[in-house]
Protein backbone atom coordinates (compact mmCIF):
# COMPACT_ATOMS: atom_id res chain seq x y z
CA UNK A 1 0.00 0.00 0.00
CA UNK A 2 1.54 3.45 -1.07
CA UNK A 3 2.57 5.49 1.92
CA UNK A 4 2.18 8.98 0.10
CA UNK A 5 -0.20 10.70 -1.77
CA UNK A 6 -0.21 10.31 -5.86
CA UNK A 7 1.00 13.04 -8.02
CA UNK A 8 -2.28 13.21 -9.12
CA UNK A 9 -3.55 13.27 -5.87
CA UNK A 10 -0.98 16.36 -4.32
CA UNK A 11 -2.53 18.12 -7.66
CA UNK A 12 -6.41 17.26 -6.81
CA UNK A 13 -5.39 18.70 -3.33
CA UNK A 14 -3.13 21.53 -3.91
CA UNK A 15 -1.46 22.07 -6.96
CA UNK A 16 -3.79 22.39 -9.48
CA UNK A 17 -6.65 23.05 -7.04
CA UNK A 18 -7.79 26.89 -7.35
CA UNK A 19 -10.69 29.21 -5.79
CA UNK A 20 -13.41 29.43 -8.08
CA UNK A 21 -15.69 33.02 -8.78
CA UNK A 22 -18.22 30.61 -10.47
CA UNK A 23 -19.15 27.13 -11.74
CA UNK A 24 -20.21 25.01 -14.72
CA UNK A 25 -23.95 24.05 -14.67
CA UNK A 26 -23.42 20.63 -13.08
CA UNK A 27 -25.36 20.23 -9.74
CA UNK A 28 -23.96 19.31 -6.66
CA UNK A 29 -25.36 16.64 -4.84
CA UNK A 30 -27.19 16.40 -0.77
CA UNK A 31 -24.69 12.91 -0.98
CA UNK A 32 -21.39 15.00 -2.11
CA UNK A 33 -21.95 16.99 0.79
CA UNK A 34 -22.41 14.06 3.36
CA UNK A 35 -19.18 12.57 1.86
CA UNK A 36 -17.44 16.00 2.69
CA UNK A 37 -19.06 16.07 6.48
CA UNK A 38 -17.71 12.50 6.71
CA UNK A 39 -14.12 13.74 5.95
CA UNK A 40 -13.50 16.61 7.31
CA UNK A 41 -14.99 15.43 10.77
CA UNK A 42 -11.64 13.82 10.55
CA UNK A 43 -9.80 16.83 11.07
CA UNK A 44 -7.99 17.44 14.56
CA UNK A 45 -9.45 20.22 16.68
CA UNK A 46 -8.25 21.02 20.63
CA UNK A 47 -9.61 18.70 22.22
CA UNK A 48 -11.93 17.46 20.13
CA UNK A 49 -14.34 20.01 20.61
CA UNK A 50 -15.61 20.89 16.91
CA UNK A 51 -17.09 24.30 17.22
CA UNK A 52 -17.86 24.51 13.55
CA UNK A 53 -21.66 24.74 12.90
CA UNK A 54 -22.31 24.01 8.70
CA UNK A 55 -25.35 25.56 7.02
CA UNK A 56 -25.18 24.20 3.55
CA UNK A 57 -27.27 26.55 1.53
CA UNK A 58 -28.63 24.88 -1.35
CA UNK A 59 -31.86 25.98 -2.27
CA UNK A 60 -32.20 29.65 -4.33
CA UNK A 61 -34.13 30.78 -1.82
CA UNK A 62 -31.39 30.49 0.86
CA UNK A 63 -28.66 31.37 -1.64
CA UNK A 64 -30.67 34.66 -2.71
CA UNK A 65 -31.22 35.41 1.23
CA UNK A 66 -27.22 35.11 1.65
CA UNK A 67 -26.40 36.70 -1.31
CA UNK A 68 -28.05 39.72 -0.06
CA UNK A 69 -25.75 40.02 2.54
CA UNK A 70 -22.24 39.64 0.79
CA UNK A 71 -20.41 42.69 -0.56
CA UNK A 72 -19.90 43.94 -3.92
CA UNK A 73 -19.01 41.34 -6.56
CA UNK A 74 -19.11 38.46 -4.01
CA UNK A 75 -23.22 38.91 -3.90
CA UNK A 76 -23.45 36.70 -8.09
CA UNK A 77 -20.91 34.13 -6.86
CA UNK A 78 -23.28 33.18 -4.19
CA UNK A 79 -26.74 33.52 -5.77
CA UNK A 80 -25.18 31.38 -9.01
CA UNK A 81 -23.06 28.98 -7.04
CA UNK A 82 -24.82 25.17 -6.72
CA UNK A 83 -23.83 25.50 -3.45
CA UNK A 84 -22.68 28.11 -0.86
CA UNK A 85 -21.84 26.73 2.66
CA UNK A 86 -21.45 28.83 6.03
CA UNK A 87 -18.79 27.73 8.04
CA UNK A 88 -20.02 29.15 11.40
CA UNK A 89 -19.24 28.76 14.93
CA UNK A 90 -20.74 27.85 18.11
CA UNK A 91 -19.68 30.54 20.26
CA UNK A 92 -21.07 27.75 23.56
CA UNK A 93 -19.38 24.69 21.91
CA UNK A 94 -17.73 23.88 25.07
CA UNK A 95 -21.50 22.82 26.38
CA UNK A 96 -20.49 19.49 24.26
CA UNK A 97 -17.27 19.23 25.66
CA UNK A 98 -19.06 15.84 28.03
CA UNK A 99 -19.98 14.10 24.54
CA UNK A 100 -16.50 14.66 23.00
CA UNK A 101 -14.00 15.40 24.69
CA UNK A 102 -15.02 12.55 27.88
CA UNK A 103 -11.84 12.11 28.93
CA UNK A 104 -11.31 15.17 31.55
CA UNK A 105 -13.57 17.86 32.26
CA UNK A 106 -12.79 20.14 29.15
CA UNK A 107 -15.93 22.10 29.82
CA UNK A 108 -14.20 24.00 32.63
CA UNK A 109 -11.31 25.23 31.16
CA UNK A 110 -13.92 27.70 28.86
CA UNK A 111 -16.30 29.19 31.62
CA UNK A 112 -15.73 31.49 34.69
CA UNK A 113 -16.83 30.86 38.06
CA UNK A 114 -20.40 32.26 37.04
CA UNK A 115 -20.54 29.89 33.92
CA UNK A 116 -19.68 32.74 31.46
CA UNK A 117 -17.27 31.98 28.52
CA UNK A 118 -13.91 33.22 29.88
CA UNK A 119 -11.07 34.93 27.44
CA UNK A 120 -9.95 31.50 25.57
CA UNK A 121 -13.20 30.67 24.97
CA UNK A 122 -13.52 32.75 21.38
CA UNK A 123 -10.28 32.40 20.20
CA UNK A 124 -10.46 28.41 20.31
CA UNK A 125 -13.60 28.90 18.41
CA UNK A 126 -12.10 31.36 15.96
CA UNK A 127 -9.19 29.18 15.46
CA UNK A 128 -10.75 25.83 15.49
CA UNK A 129 -13.87 26.67 13.44
CA UNK A 130 -11.19 27.71 10.61
CA UNK A 131 -9.41 24.88 10.63
CA UNK A 132 -12.41 23.05 9.86
CA UNK A 133 -13.18 25.21 7.03
CA UNK A 134 -9.91 24.27 5.62
CA UNK A 135 -10.31 20.83 6.30
CA UNK A 136 -14.22 21.65 4.72
CA UNK A 137 -12.21 22.84 1.08
CA UNK A 138 -9.70 19.86 1.26
CA UNK A 139 -12.36 17.42 1.74
CA UNK A 140 -14.60 18.87 -1.14
CA UNK A 141 -11.50 18.88 -3.05
CA UNK A 142 -10.75 15.16 -2.45
CA UNK A 143 -14.75 14.22 -3.12
CA UNK A 144 -13.66 15.89 -6.95
CA UNK A 145 -15.37 19.51 -6.44
CA UNK A 146 -14.02 23.19 -6.34
CA UNK A 147 -14.51 25.79 -3.84
CA UNK A 148 -14.76 29.71 -3.69
CA UNK A 149 -14.27 30.87 0.42
CA UNK A 150 -14.76 34.25 0.79
CA UNK A 151 -15.03 36.10 3.75
CA UNK A 152 -16.33 39.35 2.41
CA UNK A 153 -19.81 39.72 3.86
CA UNK A 154 -21.63 41.01 6.44
CA UNK A 155 -21.00 38.73 9.65
CA UNK A 156 -23.71 40.37 11.72
CA UNK A 157 -26.17 40.10 9.33
CA UNK A 158 -25.56 36.81 8.27
CA UNK A 159 -25.93 35.49 12.10
CA UNK A 160 -29.14 37.36 12.10
CA UNK A 161 -30.57 35.87 9.16
CA UNK A 162 -29.21 32.27 9.44
CA UNK A 163 -28.12 31.65 13.39
CA UNK A 164 -30.97 34.00 15.16
CA UNK A 165 -31.38 32.98 18.42
CA UNK A 166 -28.39 30.73 18.58
CA UNK A 167 -24.74 30.85 20.00
CA UNK A 168 -23.35 30.00 16.09
CA UNK A 169 -21.79 33.00 14.40
CA UNK A 170 -20.47 33.05 11.23
CA UNK A 171 -16.80 32.66 10.51
CA UNK A 172 -16.54 32.47 6.60
CA UNK A 173 -18.86 30.98 3.68
CA UNK A 174 -17.62 29.00 0.69
CA UNK A 175 -19.11 28.18 -2.33
CA UNK A 176 -19.05 24.98 -3.86
CA UNK A 177 -19.35 22.94 -7.17
CA UNK A 178 -17.74 22.01 -10.42
CA UNK A 179 -15.07 25.33 -11.02
CA UNK A 180 -15.64 26.75 -14.09
CA UNK A 181 -11.93 27.91 -15.13
CA UNK A 182 -13.48 30.93 -17.31
CA UNK A 183 -13.94 32.64 -14.06
CA UNK A 184 -10.22 32.72 -12.76
CA UNK A 185 -7.37 34.29 -13.43
CA UNK A 186 -3.78 33.27 -13.58
CA UNK A 187 -2.37 31.53 -9.99
CA UNK A 188 -1.05 34.55 -7.92
CA UNK A 189 2.58 34.22 -6.69
CA UNK A 190 3.21 31.65 -3.87
CA UNK A 191 6.17 32.38 -1.62
CA UNK A 192 9.67 29.67 -1.71
CA UNK A 193 10.18 28.14 1.89
CA UNK A 194 13.14 29.82 2.22
CA UNK A 195 11.27 33.30 2.13
CA UNK A 196 8.67 32.73 4.64
CA UNK A 197 9.59 29.96 6.39
CA UNK A 198 12.27 29.42 8.89
CA UNK A 199 14.22 26.04 10.54
CA UNK A 200 14.98 26.73 13.78
C1 LIG B 1 -10.84 32.94 4.35
C2 LIG B 1 -10.86 33.41 2.92
C3 LIG B 1 -11.57 34.53 2.59
C4 LIG B 1 -11.64 34.96 1.26
N1 LIG B 1 -12.46 36.03 0.94
C5 LIG B 1 -12.67 36.31 -0.36
C6 LIG B 1 -13.66 37.27 -0.73
O1 LIG B 1 -14.35 37.85 0.11
N2 LIG B 1 -13.85 37.54 -2.05
C7 LIG B 1 -13.12 36.89 -3.01
O2 LIG B 1 -13.33 37.15 -4.19
N3 LIG B 1 -12.18 35.94 -2.69
C8 LIG B 1 -11.94 35.64 -1.40
N4 LIG B 1 -11.03 34.68 -1.06
C9 LIG B 1 -10.31 33.95 -2.14
C10 LIG B 1 -8.81 34.21 -2.11
O3 LIG B 1 -8.51 35.45 -2.68
C11 LIG B 1 -8.12 33.06 -2.87
O4 LIG B 1 -8.37 31.86 -2.17
C12 LIG B 1 -6.61 33.28 -3.02
O5 LIG B 1 -6.33 34.39 -3.81
C13 LIG B 1 -5.94 32.04 -3.61
O6 LIG B 1 -6.48 31.74 -4.86
P1 LIG B 1 -6.20 30.32 -5.53
O7 LIG B 1 -6.72 29.28 -4.57
O8 LIG B 1 -6.99 30.31 -6.81
O9 LIG B 1 -4.75 30.18 -5.76
C14 LIG B 1 -10.92 34.27 0.26
C15 LIG B 1 -10.18 33.12 0.62
C16 LIG B 1 -10.15 32.69 1.92
C17 LIG B 1 -9.37 31.44 2.26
Amino acid sequence: MAETLSEQALDLLFRKARSYNGYIDKPVSEDQLRQIWDLMKFGPTSANLFPARIVWCVSQESKDRLSKLVSGNNEEKVRNAPVTAIIGMDMAFYDHAPKLFPVADARSWFVDENGEPNAMAAPTAMRNSSLQGAYLIMAARAVGLDTGPMSGFDNAAVDAAFFAGTTIKSNFISTLGYGDPATIFERLPRPAFEEFTTVA
